[in-house]
């Protein structure tokens, strides 16, 4: 679906954003970007809709470069959700906000005035259709510009920090969503992050991106295995992977697996201990 091969990216300023980024992502992966502040996420999420043009190297799209592919095309198969709502919104109102894409590709009213309707209301914002986007808290501003690519329906969503700023229904309410709509409608999400926690319970592969280079890149029991480059990319696991690998290795609990999720610790304590234990517990 998305290839990128030997990217690199230096800014006017001379910093060398991007060091040499290979990267395969196939039609229904849901891919998380995960770094530290500065390690080049959202330098690579631009350059994943021509938005940046490389230094060096490619990214091809269905094996096409993307320099080669037409804006348009780009524009309605790949949506780009914005670090900052405020580089992304920019209409007076929400409803003309989310209907700028649909109406860009040439979709009649009615088409554009349901999609409109359903995106605001995918993102419980369905009672700010009329109001300013001055006027919104940030949060609502995020869901505004998530509303805004889902209107247009893309192949690939692509998201640069969506949970950042949003409470934690908010949270849970996109993810759930974003899960959705890569399971059933099959769409190719790629999301750069630092809350490792959200990783594992969404995401079905990794790429951990430090000073511009991928560590590594691999399904999330494969990444958070290995807490040495975890370190060197100054992340760490998540909070209950910390825990039950202090449980293994400094207190020699018999764990088959470090668990990465609240639900398989819970299956993994429940399975050490007895019947009976869990009975004289309760
Ligand atoms: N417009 C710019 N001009 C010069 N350098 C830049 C520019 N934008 C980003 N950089 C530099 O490029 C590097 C990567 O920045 P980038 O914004 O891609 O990181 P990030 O992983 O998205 O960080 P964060 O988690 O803080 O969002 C950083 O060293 C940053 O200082
Ligand atoms: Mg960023």
């Amino acid at each position: 679906m998305l290839k990128i091969e030997g990217l690199h990216y230096t800014y006017e300023d001379g910093t060398p954003a991007l060091n040499g980024i290979d990267l395969e992502i196939g039609q229904g992966d849901f891919v998380a970007v995960l770094g530290s502040n500065g390690s080049g996420k959202s330098t690579l999420i631009r350059h994943l809709n021509g938005l940046y043009k490389p230094s060096l190297g490619r990214v091809l799209f269905q094996g096409k470069p993307l320099g080669d592919v037409e804006e348009a095309e780009i524009f309605s198969k790949i949506g780009i959700v914005f670090q900052d709502p405020d580089d992304q919104l920019f209409a007076s109102t929400v409803e003309e906000d989310v209907a700028f894409g649909p109406t860009n590709m040439g979709l009649p009213p009615e088409e554009i005035k349901e999609r409109v309707h359903q995106a605001l209301h995918m993102v419980n914002m369905q009672d700010f259709a009329r109001k300013s986007v001055h006027a919104l808290s940030h949060g609502q501003k995020k869901r505004i510009c998530i509303a805004g690519i889902l209107a247009m329906q893309p192949e690939i969503i692509v998201l640069d920090e969506p949970t950042a700023g949003l409470d934690p229904m908010g949270v849970h309410l996109l993810m759930h969503l974003l899960e959705d709509l890569n399971r059933e409608k099959g769409i190719t999400m790629i999301m750069a992050t630092h809350v490792v926690d959200l990783v594992p319970l969404f995401m079905s592969r990794i790429a951990i991106l430090s000073r511009g280079e991928v560590l590594r890149y691999g399904a999330p029991d494969e990444v958070f295995g290995d807490s040495e480059m975890l370190q060197k990319a100054k992340l760490h696991l998540p909070l209950i992977a910390e825990l039950m690998h202090i449980l293994k290795t400094r207190d020699n609990v018999k764990l088959h697996h470090v668990p990465l999720t609240v639900g398989e610790a819970r299956r993994e304590i429940l399975r050490l201990l007895t019947v009976e234990d869990v009975k004289q517990r309760v």
